[in-house]
């Protein structure tokens, strides 16, 4: 059976992309003396008796395939020789009575085909094959130590080399960790991948439009979180890109909190962190909005705190500035914020510099204003520089960030009831994220189709719930 024509037709442009990745991976390889490099898929998981997690492919593995199905396996020799293969598959083997329960499978033969591999061979054959490819080799490349499973199947097959040792085949005497040329390579991001972003991002702003459209005092958080999933599915994005957060009033102040049952209460804020994966691409993104549509005085000041915090690290996020610099801008921003408020007392600290230095907004800013975004919603890539030298801290220094490197930026404050903080601003979590991509000049923001600022976002959703009758802002409860 050929594979499905669709699935050809949007492979086609894609193959030569895969082959490029793998040709670089290839070259980096032989540069420094070659070797054999192995990427495995991810393993299939059970979820409970027979039923499997929804699957889905490793990331490396399918950043240098564009193969999706499990138990495969990709292996780069880089000391193959004119006629011999470089770039090889393992899959699964077709099977008939699978594939009437299973569906479609490519098989070896369509999947070198299909995806331009040199050679393709049933995974059943992968205990057979690596030994013969590795013998000779002077060295393995792979996610060392990142896997017992994989670690047990580099040593069974070393040992199967080794068991030759007396018919004079010698067995690769070096194990490379092949992560951080792979890291690397998906750090800075090329076109094919940032279309494929900028379309997963669109679907996500357009989810976080209708989940404030749909809110009102009385939903609870769970519908919420069911209007963005059916956004994500009705335009093709194949799941979310991580847990949902969907917290209404106080649990917005729990950073990893799922989206419950909580009902949203007249005169609480809603926090959404939810976005899709699409073809393999995450998006990132949080918004927070009033339950009634309107944000309350102490609300609004909060809000528009984090809002300045995360424009100053817009406006820092350029080529050649440090990864550090936009987390830098947001929190002067944010630590000013608190000292203005009375949040933190002014009596307390000399200024902005002295809470900055003493880390006193850490208590209402907890994390950093962002992360690598990419295949994965915190994607792979050093923070740091590797091969330079340490500055005066002791540490790396942050990484220089370059065109086509993506990244979230999401500043936020997150203040719970205490004694010395004003009551007004009790149990108001906000977070404020956006993605972009880094450009020489600054950076192109690819989440901005849902609305950020305060009074755009009432428009929304005044327009959508035109009969509520939001409380008059200076009636409203503290959130
Ligand atoms: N949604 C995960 C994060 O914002 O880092
Ligand atoms: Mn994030
Ligand atoms: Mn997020």
């Amino acid at each position: 059976m050929n594979p499905p024509t669709e699935l050809m037709t949007d492979l086609t442009p894609a193959i030569d992309i895969y082959r490029q990745r793998r040709a670089r991976v290839l070259d980096a390889l032989r540069a420094t003396g070659g070797g054999v490099a192995i990427v495995p898929t991810a393993p299939e998981v059970l979820r409970n008796r027979d039923a499997d997690y929804p699957y889905r492919h490793d990331s490396y593995f399918y950043y240098l395939t564009g193969f999706t199905e499990p138990e495969a396996m990709l292996v780069l020799d880089a000391r193959a020789k004119q006629n011999e293969p470089a770039a090889i598959l393992f899959c699964r083997a077709k099977s008939a009575e699978r594939e009437t329960w299973e569906g479609f499978r490519f098989g070896p033969d369509a999947a070198r085909e299909a995806f331009g591999f040199d050679a393709a061979f049933s995974f059943d054959e992968i205990d057979a094959q690596l030994p013969r490819i590795i013998a000779d080799k002077p060295a393995l490349h792979y996610a060392l130590g990142s896997s017992e499973a994989l670690d047990g199947k580099v040593r069974h097959w070393l040992d199967a080399v080794r068991a030759q040792g007396r018919s004079g085949i010698v067995a690769p005497a070096a194990v490379h960790d092949l992560m951080p040329l792979l890291d690397d390579m998906r750090l800075v991001k090329d076109e094919h991948e940032l279309s494929i972003m900028r379309r997963a991002a669109a679907i996500s702003a357009q989810a976080h439009r209708r989940a404030m459209a749909a809110c009102r005092p009385g939903v609870r958080e769970y519908e919420l979180e069911a209007e963005l999933l059916y956004t994500f599915r009705k335009h093709g994005a194949q799941a979310p890109a991580y847990g949902s957060i969907v917290a209404a009033g106080a649990n917005a102040c729990v950073l990893h909190y799922p989206a419950g049952d909580a009902v949203a209460q007249d005169g609480d804020l809603i926090l959404i962190d939810a976005a899709c994966e699409l073809d393999g691409y995450a998006s990132d993104i949080t918004r927070t909005f009033p339950a009634n549509g309107r944000f309350t005085p102490a609300q609004r000041e909060i809000y528009d705190i984090v809002l300045a915090a995360q424009q100053a690290a817009i406006d820092a996020t350029r080529a050649g500035v440090s990864f550090d610099a936009p987390h830098q801008a947001a929190v002067r921003v944010l630590a000013q914020g608190l000292l203005d408020t009375g949040i933190l007392k002014r009596d307390l600290f000399a200024g902005v510099e002295d809470v900055i230095a003493e880390r006193a907004y850490t208590r209402f800013y907890m994390h950093r204003t962002g992360h690598w975004l990419g295949m994965d919603v915190h994607d792979a890539g050093d923070y740091r520089e590797r091969g330079v030298s340490a500055d005066e801290s002791g540490a790396q220094p942050w990484r220089t960030l370059k065109p086509g490197m993506t990244l979230t930026i999401e500043p936020g404050l997150y203040i719970r009831a205490a004694d010395d903080v004003p009551e007004k601003y009790w149990n108001i979590g906000i977070r404020i994220e956006d993605d972009a991509i880094v450009t020489a000049t600054g950076c192109e923001l690819i989440t901005r189709d849902v609305p950020v600022d305060a009074d755009q976002i009432e428009a929304l959703m005044q327009q959508a719930q035109p009969g509520q009758q939001a409380q008059p802002a200076h009636e409203a409860g503290a959130a």
